[in-house]
């Protein structure tokens, strides 16, 4: 399984490389909102940042809606770094746009994917990546869980070669079950990924190691 980090706070994207064990990066409007960047140019400025730190797909998201528009903004998205991936809206216009992408050998990551159908008709248009978003459908009381391993399996079946980004994690344990449950990729915050690492019991037998090497070893 690979680990993307979904934010567009270059500190935490560095943290997360540093750790080794980064493999690329998702954005979307709200992020770059929330990191303070906002105008286009801002924000195209901002994108080319985050691909110098990292080697791996880095997902930039179209604002357009329409075929037209999502067509230029991705080739123009696509053109600011070889490792940006155009990240388009799970909409009709956005399908044409993905298959028009698709055909011209740019990467796609098709957010906003909430259903095993989108998944399909996302993957028939070319789409390199999907993204549902596991905790938005938990959110509303369905099974986020439940619709990585339905896709996970349609894809295995159907031999599409999209790769399934599992998106809107919340908590390590959606980063395990995505894992069980087919994903290819987990996006999530730093500190989702950090929760991996902690258990008590990891915690309270290091302390107890290093008292009793202590004890026979005094400073
Ligand atoms: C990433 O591609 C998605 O935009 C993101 O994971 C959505 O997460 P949220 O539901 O926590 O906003």
């Amino acid at each position: 399984m690979r680990f993307f980090i979904d934010t567009a706070d270059l500190d935490q994207i560095e943290e997360a490389r540093d750790l080794g064990i980064l493999d690329g990066v998702t954005t979307n409007p709200s992020l770059m909102a929330k990191s303070g960047i906002t105008g286009a140019k801002n924000i195209e400025e901002h994108y080319k940042k985050i691909c110098q730190l990292v080697d791996g797909d880095v997902s930039a998201e179209v604002i357009a809606t329409d075929v037209k528009g999502i067509i230029s903004e991705g080739e123009y998205l696509a053109s600011l770094a070889p490792n940006i991936v155009v990240k388009v809206p799970m909409i009709k216009d956005g399908i044409k746009a993905i298959s028009y992408f698709s055909s011209k050998g740019i990467k796609t990551n098709c957010t906003l994917v909430f259903s095993a159908g989108q998944a399909i008709i996302a993957a028939k248009a070319g789409a390199s990546y999907i993204s549902p978003f596991v905790g938005r459908v938990d959110d509303i009381n369905w099974d986020g869980i439940a619709l990585i391993e339905e896709i996970a399996e349609i894809y295995a079946i159907q031999m599409f070669e999209t790769e399934i980004l599992a998106a809107s994690i919340r908590n390590a344990r959606h980063i395990v079950q995505s894992a069980k449950a087919g994903a290819d990729i987990a996006t999530c915050p730093l500190h989702t990924i950090m929760g991996l690492l902690k258990h008590p019991l990891t915690e309270n037998g290091l302390e107890k190691f290093l008292a009793d090497y202590r004890k026979g070893n005094p400073a």
